[in-house]
């Protein structure tokens, strides 16, 4: 198994080392010879296995931050299946920390059942707080409210942001993008992500840029819309460069979203998506999530469809895991497979 660099042109943060890297870049010979280009997967599926997805990149940074502030506990947020709070849990109880999960749900005096992500968050340990839809809007002032309960109870708490999607957290994905550039041969490449809180594509955008690779980063947004990942791309990005004093020239206008594919809304699937996924898994022994990569990938397919040419020759597809989140979802896949 390849280990990670040491050395690095970078200058990183300090980072607790969990996630297993550097992850496989794979090509997809079926896939490519089907959409007409030459496909790859980096496989962040296997950053580890309850600790898997792109979330650990970024919370190996934002737990070194963690440590060195001398929490015990950390606090974060998220939808009822949230990856993100799944592997924050894990981690936080990988490095004997405790963790408090503020989970969105429709009606939390009627929680979701003990599944996939939820069960995961429960068998670490974490503290769970239903937070309803309005609740959730005003996650910032929630947040202030936990971190005044837990230091109340003696505890040292640390925040860390919806997605790990921070100015520190894009730091996993400009060493992903370092990775990477160690894995593909040289040359013109695109790479595409699901973007949900807007840390992956901030530290992909930042990382080809810091490198000087000649590279495309094209997010499917798989909720919200082009306008709100710009925005929120923009910030993470702007307030990287601030605060890390980095030596790069950036625009707004240089954010690449794709829109449309957002379907039935966030964490819903439309039978097209699902079949998708299906086909996917025959094709490459690859599993998609429906929440990111299933419709990120959709919405790769619907573009070539459009224009074969629309990300150039070679395409990388970055998978950033979710595998737990098809769980919930065997019911209404059932009827495809
Ligand atoms: C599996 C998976 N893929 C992609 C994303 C999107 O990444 P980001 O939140 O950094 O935009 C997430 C989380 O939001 C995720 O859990």
């Amino acid at each position: 198994m390849p280990s990670e660099t040491s050395r690095s042109a970078i200058d990183y943060p300090e980072r607790i080392r969990r996630a297993r890297l550097p992850t496989p870049l794979e090509p997809l010979a079926r896939l490519s010879a089907q959409l007409g280009v030459s496909l790859f997967a980096k496989r962040d599926d296997l950053t580890g296995s309850a600790l898997s997805g792109n979330k650990i990149r970024k919370l190996e940074f934002l737990f070194a931050e963690a440590v060195r502030q001398g929490a015990d506990t950390v606090i974060t947020c998220g939808g009822e299946q949230s990856n993100h709070c799944r592997a924050t849990a894990v981690a936080a109880a990988q490095l004997g920390l405790g963790s408090y999960l503020l989970l969105r749900t429709d009606d939390p005096t009627r929680p979701p059942a003990i599944e996939a992500n939820i069960l995961l968050d429960r068998l670490v340990g974490a503290e769970v707080r239903w937070v309803s839809r309005p609740e959730y809007a005003r996650r910032a002032e929630l947040f202030v409210e936990v971190a005044a309960e837990l230091r109340a109870r003696g505890k040292k708490p640390y925040a860390i942001p919806e997605g790990g999607s921070n100015a520190l957290g894009a730091w996993g994905y400009i060493r992903c993008v370092e990775e990477l550039s160690a894995e593909l041969p040289p040359g013109p490449a695109t790479l595409v992500y699901a973007a949900g809180s807007g840390g992956t594509g901030a530290g992909l955008i930042l990382g080809v840029k810091l490198l000087g690779l000649p590279w495309r980063v094209v997010g499917v947004n798989v909720c919200d819309d082009r306008d709100y990942f710009v925005r929120v791309i923009g910030e993470i990005v702007e307030q990287a460069i601030e605060r890390f004093h980095l030596d790069v020239r950036f625009d707004r206008s240089e954010i690449e979203i794709r829109d449309g594919y957002v379907g039935r809304g966030y964490a819903k699937s439309r039978p097209e998506e699902l079949a998708l996924l299906r086909d996917v898994a025959r094709a490459e022994g690859i599993v998609l999530d429906p929440v990111y990569t299933g419709k990120a990938f959709y919405g790769l397919t619907r573009e070539l469809a459009r224009d074969p040419r629309a990300f150039g020759e070679r395409i990388v597809f970055l998978h950033t895991g979710g595998i737990f989140g098809l769980f919930p979802k065997a019911a209404e896949l059932a009827p495809l497979l």
